[in-house]
């Protein structure tokens, strides 16, 4: 039996992300009962506009650094559970320089599990199936939470040091943790430098999507809301110490996605370009999700890939001044790049 816990007051940490921005405004539209604080750096990959228009009795801004314990003891106590997403999450910038990856994703998780068990309160870590590394293309297996830890890139990597601190502080400290390890996310508010957004912005602009090596890669694609309600669902029912692998089952590989997109936006399927292919790029992730779904009962309402890729197009077609600022940035650092 699983005993319920009843969030009133947490700590959002990367809720001006974009995985994390879509939480704040699933716990708002679906939680009355909850405050939230955001604890957001506003990285380039943060925008305070992301949360823009929520209600300001229900949701409070705090500007800051994961990594500031002096402030993590002004803001942590009152609150009973802090759910932590800020990372730095592109691989290609993780590759082309580490250091704020190691900072952030390791160090930052360091600081909130010391703040949580100083204040004795719940602490929910996201994570990605990055960890586990990668799957051949023609193997029928996908992850399990008993899959081995293999990851890949410095992104991988220092996401699969934090879930191995917060598993420690579980066991070594008694800390009330749970883990969730999620696959490719899409939906609003996703930064243009990740595949799906970029491929759509580039076709608004007139430049041609660009495709890593053969295309034949597998992500595993899940709507962002669809994440948001896994994540709550492990906060207040998951078991402590537990590790929930959430997934949707969208496997495809990235042509087929572009080729989708393409299709969606009435180009034709050969409009792009195949570019330098990414350093130790992995072939293929593939989620179990079985645990969570039996388990805890969870189910992804957002089955239908097209219809989420079609919603999302016309989000970034609706919303060009919340992308437009990074853009050119964004492909001159790509372009720097071969990419
Ligand atoms: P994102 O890059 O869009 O957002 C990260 C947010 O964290 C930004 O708002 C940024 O300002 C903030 N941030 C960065 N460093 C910070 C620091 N030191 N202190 C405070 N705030 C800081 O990332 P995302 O894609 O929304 O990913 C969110 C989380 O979900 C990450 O932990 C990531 O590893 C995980 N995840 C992502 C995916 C995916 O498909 N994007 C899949 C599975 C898991
Ligand atoms: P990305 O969105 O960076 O997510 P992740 O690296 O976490 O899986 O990339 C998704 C896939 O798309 C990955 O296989 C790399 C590929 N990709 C491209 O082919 N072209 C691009 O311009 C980008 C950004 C990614």
């Amino acid at each position: 039996m699983t005993t319920m816990f009843v969030p009133r007051n947490i700590i959002v940490t990367g809720g001006c992300g974009f995985i994390g921005s879509n939480f704040v405004h699933y716990v708002v539209d679906h939680h009355p009962d909850v405050h939230v604080t955001v604890l957001d750096a506003l990285t380039y990959a943060g925008n305070i506009n992301n949360i823009k228009g929520l209600p300001e009795d229900r949701v409070e801004f705090v500007h800051g650094n994961v990594c500031d314990a002096a402030l993590l003891d002004q803001i942590v106590p009152g609150h009973d559970a802090i759910v932590h997403y800020a990372a730095e999450s592109h691989n290609d910038n993780s590759i082309a320089d580490p250091e704020p990856f190691v900072r952030t994703n390791v160090v930052g998780t360091y600081r909130l599990l010391e703040a949580a068990r100083k204040y004795d309160i719940r602490y929910h870590h996201i994570s990605t199936d990055e960890v586990y590394g990668d799957l051949a293309l023609d193997d029928p297996a996908r992850f399990t939470e008993d899959s081995p830890y293999r990851p890949s890139s410095p992104y991988s990597s220092t996401k699969a040091a934090s879930d191995l601190l917060v598993r420690a502080w579980y066991r070594t400290f008694g800390l009330r943790v749970t883990l969730s390890n999620c696959s490719n996310n899409y939906g609003p508010y996703q930064h243009v430098e990740k595949f799906i957004p970029r491929q759509i912005t580039n076709i608004l602009e007139g430049i041609r999507p660009k495709l890593y090596g053969d295309g034949r890669n597998v992500r595993d694609w899940i709507h962002t809301e669809d994440h948001s309600s896994a994540v709550w669902t492990i906060l207040t029912k998951g078991r402590m110490g537990q590790t929930y692998l959430i997934g949707a089952d969208g496997e495809r590989d990235n042509i087929t996605v572009l080729q989708d997109i393409l299709r969606v936006m009435g180009k034709p399927e050969d409009a792009f370009d195949h570019v330098k292919d990414r350093p130790g790029h992995d072939r293929r992730y593939a989620i179990d999700s079985t645990k969570l779904r039996t388990e805890l009962g969870w189910r992804p309402e957002h089955t239908d890939f097209e219809e989420g890729l079609r919603q999302t197009i016309a989000w970034y077609e609706n919303h060009r001044e919340w992308w437009e600022p990074a853009k050119a940035a964004t492909e001159a650092r790509y372009k720097r790049q071969g990419q």
